[in-house]
């Protein structure tokens, strides 16, 4: 476990230093066009475009408006946002850049992506909320209820997943079913419960990690588990 966490971290910082790299070009750029704070904002909306023609060649046929597969719409940033599919500063937190980099997303991996386009990603994701990340709002949809199906789609598959399900189960937690969601679950019992502790980060390691579950998500498993964590 500790070893494969090591690897992550290890490429990680290879794959930023090649971004640091890039973003040394980038940033003397628009020091040469402009050097006012005008430059912050339009480098912001440079690579803002950027990625955002990256997720259209790549994602978007598959995670739209009408049609978002794993409620996962990339042409609404503030919904990636307020679900984390994108962390401002950290892409190794940004649900999108994790499921890329493993190889999780697009699932023909016949159309994956350059190892430019998932620069030009990494770049957005660090460096493209400098001058201000945008207020974020709750996304419409359906509202959240205290059930199973409701936290599976709405917090599972897309807060958790990336990390918790199939052959990537990191520290051998699963949310992907419900028989292995209950493997973390004491029904009648959020306190005794781990995954209920993990999202208070109570004694556990905070998940998602850095945290981010907002009160309504964290009060909606609470409720699940208390009355009884049933598959509703
Ligand atoms: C051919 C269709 C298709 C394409 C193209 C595609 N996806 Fe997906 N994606 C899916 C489907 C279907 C799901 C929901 C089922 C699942 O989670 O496997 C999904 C789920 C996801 C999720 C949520 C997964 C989770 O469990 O947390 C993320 C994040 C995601 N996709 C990102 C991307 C990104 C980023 C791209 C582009 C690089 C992309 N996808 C391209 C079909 C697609
Ligand atoms: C970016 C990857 C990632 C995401 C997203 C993520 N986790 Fe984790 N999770 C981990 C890692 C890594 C560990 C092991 C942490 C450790 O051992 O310190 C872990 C451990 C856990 C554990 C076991 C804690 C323990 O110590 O026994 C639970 C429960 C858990 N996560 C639940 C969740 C839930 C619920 C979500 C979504 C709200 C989530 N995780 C999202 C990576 C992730």
């Amino acid at each position: 476990m500790i070893n494969k966490i090591k690897k992550t971290s290890l490429l990680l910082v290879i794959t930023s230093l090649a971004f640091l790299y890039q973003n040394c070009a980038l940033v003397k750029n628009a020091g040469t066009t402009s050097a006012n704070s005008d430059s912050a904002a339009s480098l912001s909306s440079t690579l803002e475009q950027k990625a955002m023609g990256v997720l259209a060649a790549k994602c978007m046929g598959c995670h739209n408006a009408k049609n978002p597969q794993g409620y996962l719409d990339v042409t609404n940033l503030n919904s990636m946002l307020y679900y984390r599919q994108v962390v401002p500063g950290e892409p190794q937190l940004s649900n999108i850049f994790y499921e890329i980099t493993q190889g999780l997303m697009p699932p023909d991996q016949n159309s994956a992506l350059s190892q430019s386009d998932i620069a030009i990603l990494s770049d957005w994701i660090t460096n493209g909320f400098k001058d201000g990340t945008p207020t974020v709002t709750a996304p419409s949809g359906p509202p959240l209820t205290a059930t199973y199906s409701s936290i599976k789609s709405q917090i599972f598959v897309v807060s958790c997943n990336g990390c918790h399900s199939g052959a990537n189960a990191k520290a051998g937690v699963s949310l992907d079913s419900y028989d292995n969601v209950m493997k973390t679950v004491t029904a009648g019992n959020s306190a005794a419960s781990v995954l209920y502790k993990a999202i208070i980060g109570d004694g556990v390691t905070l998940m998602p990690p850095g945290g981010g579950m907002s009160a309504k998500q964290k009060s909606a498993i609470k409720d699940w588990i208390d009355t009884g964590a049933l598959l509703n």
